[in-house]
């Protein structure tokens, strides 16, 4: 028997959102000159108006970052840098709600994800990041303790505040101050954040968030006043910022775009099997650089796996994000909506074979079904390029080795998954897989305490744990 589920809309009267919104510079909101609309990606509603960063304001801020530096913030104990950061992990989790409805709203993501993955999350990376601030020389990483100075932070669309995290706590941690500049579509929850740095009483020009698009970052990757620029967004853009910055002394880390293979071997457990790649594509819509977008499915298993798949993917509840019962939400924007539009009709027309989960779109707003593709090759384009929606590829395999050659065969190399029951398949296959994160068994785990980061063009780096730490301290070698 099915049951329904009634609607269950969290409520939106938690968040204050202003009709307009300035910078957030040395510790004060700065009205910008030029704005431009954010809306609710589920309904198009314009949510506020949010100013363009100028060449003028990046370098207000970036004046503001070092004076902060300079004056107040490298002249702290690593102990009270950390109680800082403590005060806005706390208060971060005490506005929880406030933050994952706003997320939400902005963003287009489901409650359920924001309020129990984004939010969550974010806090513990503060929390992680404040207890290492007074014990930097403990870390074991092969750095002095010397922070860069002032950085530069460009940061995407598809989780706001927990990339925001994992760029500001561990700059602040290591004692650096930031310029950070959101993602143009969602802006809202970085100047609900500035508003934490304040009930912190963080020092004024610790933290500066500068709004705007393209234009506004790429102000920020050439400011000659900036010592260290870390990245998060596409391969394209990655590359642009790793051509600007090559003259100059500056050091960088991009974490960019992904093509991750999802491995189920002939003897795991399908069941748990199906959850994980439900878990792996269709989490955040699939705006997820890390996604198991490629499915490779060992031949003995295949057509089981996919029948229970597309059983389970009927049950996924697509609509309102802000219904706690809502699995998939919005589209984030017009823009990556034909983006995996025209994706998925490259993929028809290069001959793979389309099917879509059994839903209703809403009318209003941007949406698209759970969709999968089998009989995909490896020349086809959505086997090779990040659609970054809620769509699978899926390849298959005989042999092992078949299955290590397909998943390695990608420009990128940020994530993979490997399923099965034997302890030495895995330990085997990990061993090949040119992946910075690897999950046995599970799909799309995080901790503030595990790098995250890539090969090949998802780019350099590592963000979290110690390795992490390091990209903010001075080595001997940039
Ligand atoms: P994008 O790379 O253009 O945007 C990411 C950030 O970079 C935003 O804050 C944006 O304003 C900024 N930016 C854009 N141009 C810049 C420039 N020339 N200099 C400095 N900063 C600049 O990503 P976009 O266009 O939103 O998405 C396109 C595709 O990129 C997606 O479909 C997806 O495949 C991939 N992507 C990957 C992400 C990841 O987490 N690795 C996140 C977002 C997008
Ligand atoms: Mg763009």
């Amino acid at each position: 028997m099915n049951f329904e589920y009634a609607a269950a809309p969290e409520s939106r009267s938690v968040v204050k959102i202003d009709p307009v919104y300035g910078h957030f510079i040395n510790g004060k909101w700065v009205p910008g000159s030029a704005h431009f609309n954010t809306i609710n990606p589920a309904t198009e509603e314009v949510l506020s108006s949010i100013s363009l960063g100028s060449a003028a304001d990046v370098d207000a801020a970036v004046k503001a970052a070092r004076n902060a530096f300079d004056k107040s913030w490298s002249k702290l104990s690593g102990r009270e840098r950390g109680k800082y950061l403590f005060r806005i992990a706390r208060i971060m989790q005490e506005r929880a709600r406030e933050f994952a409805v706003l997320e939400t709203l902005d963003n287009g993501k489901p409650i359920r994800e924001s309020r129990d993955v984004d939010v969550p999350l974010s806090a513990a990376h503060f929390f992680y990041h404040a207890g290492w601030a007074d014990k930097l020389e403990y870390a074991g990483v092969d750095i002095t303790t010397a922070p860069h100075g002032v950085v530069g932070q460009i940061i995407p669309w598809n989780f706001p505040l927990l990339m925001l995290a994992w760029k500001i706590a561990p700059a602040l941690a290591t004692g650096n101050t930031v310029v950070l500049k959101p993602a143009e579509t969602t802006s809202l929850t970085a100047l609900l954040f500035a508003q934490v740095c304040q009930q912190a009483g963080l020092p004024d020009g610790v933290v500066n968030i500068v709004t705007g698009d393209g234009s506004t970052g790429s102000a920020i990757v050439n400011h000659p006043g900036i010592d260290k620029i870390a990245f998060t967004g596409s391969t394209e853009v990655g590359k642009l910022i790793a051509r600007a910055v090559a003259p100059t002394n500056k050091s960088l880390t991009l974490e960019l775009g992904g093509k991750g293979a999802n491995i189920v071997f002939g003897d795991a457990a399908i069941d748990e099997t199906v959850e994980g790649i439900v878990n792996g594509i269709f989490f955040n819509q699939g705006h997820v650089c890390c996604a198991g977008s490629r499915l490779i499915l060992q031949e003995s298993v295949a057509d089981e796996v996919l029948e229970k798949l597309k059983r389970r993917m009927d049950k996924i509840r697509v609509g309102d994000p802000l219904d706690k019962n809502t699995d998939l939400g919005a589209i984030n924007s017009a823009e990556q909506l034909a983006k995996i539009r025209e994706l998925t009709a490259a993929g028809e027309a290069e001959g793979a074979g389309r099917w879509s989960a059994n839903c209703t779109l809403p009318e209003n707003g941007f949406w698209f079904a759970p969709t999968i593709f089998t009989g995909v090759t490896q020349a086809h384009r959505i086997a090779r390029e990040e659609i970054f929606g809620p769509v699978l590829s899926v390849l298959t395999f005989r042999t092992p080795a078949e299955a290590i050659e397909k998943a390695n065969n990608t420009p990128f190399g940020l994530s993979a998954g490997i399923w099965s029951e034997k302890g030495s398949n895995i330990l085997w296959a990990s061993q090949q897989l040119r992946a910075g994160v690897i999950w046995a068994n599970t799909f799309n785990k995080f901790d503030p305490a595990s790098p995250f980061g890539g090969y090949k063009e998802s780019g350099w780096g590592r963000e979290g744990g110690r390795h992490g730490l390091s990209a903010y301290l001075k080595g001997s070698a940039k």
